[in-house]
């Protein structure tokens, strides 16, 4: 049997400066989105805005349910969508940004498992890297791609071949 060691290492760094035009543009689309989110369970209201690759700008919220798992993260909901309402667009940038009852949260999230894997699918499928934008208070971090930093060692649609 083969036996070769395989490490993974990621890290994410504050944006130093102010943000560009763009990311002020998703920013604002993230916020309003957050501010519609059906989140009446936690209260953590999750938006995600989306730069596609026809300009088109696509910003989408968490929404909850009574029946808890039944319920979608932002990040989904927003890749759902703008995959539904322009198939072929390439997503350049997601940017996320929450907020609880107090304000926006201090330190930006990062996406759950569930939505990563949903990242990486589009990313594999476009060809090209999904830059992440993680927005707090005070702090936003940008993030070369999903598979490059939220998602090493991951199950892609090639891996189905078993090779
Ligand atoms: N949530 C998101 O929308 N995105 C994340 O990255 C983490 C969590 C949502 C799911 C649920 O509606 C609420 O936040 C609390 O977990």
């Amino acid at each position: 049997m083969n036996q070769h060691s395989v490490s993974v290492s990621t890290s994410i760094k504050p944006l130093s400066g102010s943000p560009s035009a763009e990311d002020e543009r998703l920013m604002l689309a993230a916020r309003e989105a957050a501010a519609k989110a059906y989140a009446p369970y936690s209260k953590f209201r999750v938006g995600a805005a989306a730069l596609l690759d026809n300009g088109e700008v696509v910003a989408a919220s968490n929404q909850e349910n009574a029946a808890y798992p039944s319920g979608l993260c932002a990040e989904r909901t927003t890749v759902f969508y703008a995959n539904a309402k322009y198939p072929e667009a390439k997503i350049l940038r997601l940017l996320i940004y929450a907020e609880t009852d107090k304000g926006p949260v201090r330190s930006p999230i990062t996406p759950c498992g569930a939505c990563r894997q949903v990242l990486l699918e589009k990313e594999v499928a476009q060809g090209a890297p999904m830059r992440i934008s993680l927005c707090g208070a005070d702090d936003l971090y940008h993030l070369p791609g999903v598979a490059a930093a939220l998602l090493p060692l991951s199950f892609v649609p090639k891996s189905l071949d078993g090779e």
